[in-house]
């Protein structure tokens, strides 16, 4: 808090990220529908003491005339978001492109687009080049609604150019910049052909947080490898200004969570699925259909586990929730064919004329209905090939205080640093693996089960979301005065 003319002041914080926590609807020619997801980010801010949010974003639509503009942008002032329009060419290049076809796979080590994911090399500069217009446009609205003494928290790896531009608009400006995905080994980061000016981009925050030390680690070493800079304990140095570098784990707000166990439709929805499952064991996947989830790897596993063991083939089901993402992304189009494929093929092999093994849903489920599916599932699957911390797995455990179901986890998840002594730890490639665990999963005896549980729920309910926000911010604000304080020294 700061004080001014005697009244206590909140701190302005202004959030930016590409996709604004809103979907929003057109109802009319000025006038639109928004419904605020209030999942994970949206939560943590809100909770944070002290601190005034604005949120300045994508809003996820086209708008291309003035009216809908200004009608979008006057309804969501009321949620507290700030629109950065982009047009379809721009979301095209920019978020299509470089942020989902190039950056994304990259940071989760499934590397560089080959030829056909990439007509021409052209066409990767020309994303390259709608990326830095996109970070333009962002930095353009977070100057237009800056006030002194704001602090600016930009967020992951479709805004790195985003502390650069706003530097050089406002030298005095707080900047945090904060990865939700992996940083991968600098070996993986070299390889990417802008590789030094992103690097340079994002060094021109005061504080570059990661979900998991081995990021922050990855990110220095990059900056030291490829830039010849110099790596400290602190952060990243260059010519006597330094960058703080540190991790901050992200949780989940789990009150969010006790609470919606407690309404009584979420109670009849849980006895409705106990009922209709009450002869199999429930086996629970949640992700976006995203390659990084490691979706087919999981359901071969699955089919391996039938396959060794025709004593559980009519005692589980595999409950699937496979939430369409991307679109417009081939590689995602891939994906979904596949994975349809691969259910189909083991249904036909393992299904009878009253049931399937596995249930697989393209879409994604309300909030209630999910923490009712979290609370009877028996062992939660999250097989990762790669994963900035994995959410999904802190949100069955905050659902299991009466059932205490077993997490099997992907050691790629950053999750697995902070529920590794609870879960199964797998290696998500290595498909026997999965599948032993599985049956160590189903048969895993309850005090064995409680005792982890234990010790996973202790996390999930301790390290929130709220604190995770509140770390970063203040942690934000300290390293801007100290900079300052050795600034005059
Ligand atoms: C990941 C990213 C987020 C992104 C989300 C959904 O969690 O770290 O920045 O918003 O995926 O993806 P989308 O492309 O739909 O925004």
């Amino acid at each position: 808090c700061k004080r001014s003319n005697g009244k206590v002041m909140k701190q302005r914080l202004l959030v930016v990220a590409n996709r604004l926590p809103v979907s929003a609807v057109r109802q009319g020619e000025d006038s639109w529908a928004l419904e605020i997801s209030a999942g994970g980010l949206v939560s943590a801010l809100l909770g944070v003491k002290d601190v005034d949010a604005k949120w300045i974003g994508w809003a996820g639509v086209n708008v291309p005339d003035e009216v809908g503009q200004r009608a979008l942008t006057k309804a969501l002032a009321e949620k507290r978001c700030i629109p950065v329009f982009l047009d379809e060419e721009i979301v095209h290049q920019y978020y299509n492109g470089y942020c989902n076809n190039v950056l994304w796979p990259l940071f989760h080590y499934l590397g560089l687009p080959q030829e056909d994911r990439l007509a021409t090399t052209r066409s990767f500069q020309s994303q390259f080049d709608a990326y830095k217009r996109a970070n333009q446009m962002f930095a353009d609205v977070v100057n237009q609604h800056y006030q002194e003494g704001d602090v600016v928290w930009c967020h992951d790896y479709h805004l790195m150019f985003l502390p650069k531009y706003l530097k050089e608009y406002n030298s005095k400006m707080k900047v945090g910049w904060f990865l939700h995905t992996p940083f991968p080994s600098s070996e993986i980061h070299r390889t990417l052909p802008s590789r030094s000016e992103l690097l340079r981009s994002v060094l021109a925050a005061d504080l570059v947080g990661f979900h998991t030390y081995d990021y922050a680690r990855h990110f220095v070493s990059a900056c030291t490898r490829i830039l010849g800079l110099e790596g400290t304990p602190e952060g990243v140095e260059d010519q006597g200004r330094l960058t703080r570098v540190a991790a901050f784990p992200i949780g989940i707000d789990s009150d969010r969570f006790k609470r919606a166990l407690e309404l009584p439709a979420v109670k009849e929805h849980i006895n409705e699925l106990t009922q209709r499952f009450a002869d199999r064991k429930v086996m629970l996947g949640v992700d976006r259909l995203d390659m990084i989830k490691g979706i087919p790897q999981k359901i071969l596993a699955f089919e391996k586990f039938l396959e060794e063991n025709p004593t559980w083939r009519d005692k589980v089901v595999l409950l699937q929730i496979a939430v369409p993402t991307r679109t417009d992304v081939p590689e995602y189009q891939k994906l979904t064919s596949q994975v349809h494929e691969i259910v189909g093929r083991i249904n036909g092999r393992f299904g009878t004329l009253t049931a399937v093994p596995i249930h697989h849903l393209d879409r994604s489920l309300d909030f209630h209905a999910l923490c009712a599916l979290y609370a009877v599932t028996d062992v939660a699957l999250v097989t990762s090939l790669r994963d900035g911390m994995n959410l999904v797995s802190y949100e069955f455990v905050a659902c299991q205080g009466e059932k205490k179901g077993v997490l099997i986890l992907s050691e790629f998840a950053g999750a697995a640093q902070s529920l590794g002594a609870g879960a199964l730890l797998v290696n998500p490639w290595n498909i026997t693996e999965v599948a032993a665990s599985i049956g160590y999963a189903l048969n895993m005896p309850a005090d064995e089960r409680e005792k982890r549980h234990r010790h996973n729920y202790a996390h999930v309910t301790t390290h929130t979301a709220q604190d995770w926000a509140e770390t970063f911010v203040s942690e934000l604000n300290d390293t801007v005065v100290e900079a300052q304080i050795r600034t005059r020294q």
